[in-house]
């Protein structure tokens, strides 16, 4: 135990909506890009706390789908933060052996942002301490309305049975085929909602929601979401004197 955190049950995988740039940056009187460029520090910490404790996946919700139709100008100060954010981090990601890999709807970045993102996806591909993916242009229902065409294609094809799909062959046709699902998923900002995030993946995943906003989240708040994890009886679905029974 140190700071209250188990260091033998850190979850492997943990998942983050990164929500209160904009109104981080209201309350300062500053454009929504000011607050998005003060998120990246958020970012870094949120990476360093998790490759010291040793999570193996943390999953960030960068850019959804639906914020494509946010002001163009957000927009291409989110795209060109990205890039610059990329280029400027991939010296520490190399350092600290941090894989890149991306989810979403890649082939619609702007060209010089997919381009980057693949450059450095390939530059840190045999990385092996842990793993950052960032959803981009992304959104769950996307996501499953994909791997069903992939799937009816398949049966088109005739190279699998419709009977025998199993919960298993769906997954290998999302974009987290590779990646386990989160045990445990964070939101800032006070809002309680899932906003079109993983929807398959967090089937059980713990859920943990701050008050703070997004460029204030620091360690000590990662900290304390792992803590609250730690507290947490994970049933799924069985009753507690089922689980103590397996437990001795
Ligand atoms: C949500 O806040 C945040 C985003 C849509 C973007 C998050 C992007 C970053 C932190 C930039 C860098 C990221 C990486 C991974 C390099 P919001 O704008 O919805 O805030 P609001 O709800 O207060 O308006």
């Amino acid at each position: 135990m140190e700071n209250g955190i188990d260091k033998s049950r850190i979850p492997k995988h943990v998942a983050v909506i990164m929500d209160g740039n904009g109104r981080w940056a209201k309350q300062k009187g500053k454009s929504r890009i000011f607050g998005h460029r003060n998120g990246v520090k958020a970012v870094r910490d949120t990476i360093e706390t998790a490759a010291e404790m040793g999570v193996k996946f943390v999953t960030l919700y960068a850019f959804s789908t639906e914020n494509w139709s946010r002001p163009k100008d957000e927009v291409s100060g989110l795209m060109e933060l990205l890039v610059f954010t990329i280029n400027k981090e991939i010296k520490t990601l190399m350092e600290n052996e941090i894989a890149l890999q991306a989810i979403g709807d890649l082939k619609s970045l702007p060209k010089v942002c997919y381009r980057e993102l693949m450059k450095a996806i390939e530059k840190t591909s045999k990385n092996k301490r842990m793993t950052l993916v960032l959803a981009l242009s992304y959104s769950s229902k996307w996501e499953i309305m994909n791997a069903v065409k992939s799937l009816a294609k398949e049966i088109e094809n005739k190279k699998i049975n419709p009977d025998d799909i199993t919960e298993e062959i769906f997954e290998q046709h999302l974009c987290t085929s590779s990646i386990p699902d989160p045990e445990l998923l964070i939101r800032t900002s006070g809002e309680h909602r899932i906003s079109n995030f993983l929807l398959w993946q967090i089937a059980y995943s713990e859920l943990y929601f701050t008050e703070k906003l997004w460029p204030d989240f620091r360690k000590e708040d990662f900290k304390l979401a792992i803590a609250d994890y730690q507290k947490r009886e994970r049933r799924f679905g069985k009753t507690s004197e089922q689980l103590s029974n397996v437990m001795q």
